[in-house]
């Protein structure tokens, strides 16, 4: 299993020595969380920027970027610059489902990977259809908006359903889980079919970065 490290409490006065920490460490990805107080109450617009700015410069770790906006595509554009491997939307900051293939469509016309992210109450279905023009489904496991908070035990069960349904479609779709992931509930998210989980709190607030990613990816 891949680990994409959250590095929204990153704090901004020790961050290049984080950043290099965690790229020895072994992070598969740098998990860009980018909120822009509308769709959800923060704003880390600016710091995410400053941070992708940065990583996109001293790192060739991919930048796997999760937007929480409503302006989606002034966000794919402005995010594009630094190079992602991937950008994830929201399906429920879409108006229709033509509005969400049109951005589907041009995140992967700029060479990047595109994802769609659901939140807890939205139900898996609501995306089948979707799932063969996809690369990431990413699997809120808490309410987006901010870090430290718990898992929600009734989402492992959506990522069982999907596993399930990718399983049986032959489809070729990475499931990425997001939010409250720490070490007593890494192994349910492999055990459910995770491909790739974020976990942002339990890497950074621990005092061994190498241990704590080595111990998630088991
Ligand atoms: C929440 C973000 C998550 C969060 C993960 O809206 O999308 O990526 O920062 O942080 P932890 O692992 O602390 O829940
Ligand atoms: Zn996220």
């Amino acid at each position: 299993m891949e680990i994409s490290t959250s590095i929204l409490g990153v704090k901004e006065e020790n961050c290049m020595q984080v950043f290099y920490n965690l790229e020895t460490a072994g992070t598969d990805y740098f998990h860009i969380d980018v909120m822009d107080g509308k769709f959800v109450k923060n704003n880390t617009v600016n710091l995410m920027t400053k941070y992708s700015e940065y990583l996109n410069n001293i790192t060739n770790i991919p930048l796997d970027v999760h937007l929480m906006v409503n302006d989606v595509m002034s966000f794919i554009k402005s995010f594009m610059a630094f190079n992602p491997r991937n950008i994830t939307i929201h399906y429920e900051s879409a108006k229709n489902k033509e509005e969400l293939m049109n951005w589907i469509k041009y995140i992967k016309e700029n060479n990047s990977k595109v994802g769609i992210s659901i939140k807890p109450k939205t139900n898996i279905e609501e995306i089948y259809d979707i799932l063969q023009y996809i690369h990431t489904v990413l699997i809120m496991t808490v309410e987006p908006g901010k870090g430290g908070q718990k898992l929600i035990s009734e989402t492992i069960q959506k990522i069982k359903d999907l596993k399930q349904y990718i399983v049986k479609n032959n489809l070729e779709v990475d499931i990425e889980a997001d939010g409250g992931i720490n070490l007593e509930n890494v192994s349910l998210l492999k055990e459910a079919g995770c491909d790739i989980v974020v976990a942002g709190t339990c890497i950074i607030q621990s005092d061994n970065f190498k241990e704590t990613i080595k111990k998630l990816k088991l």
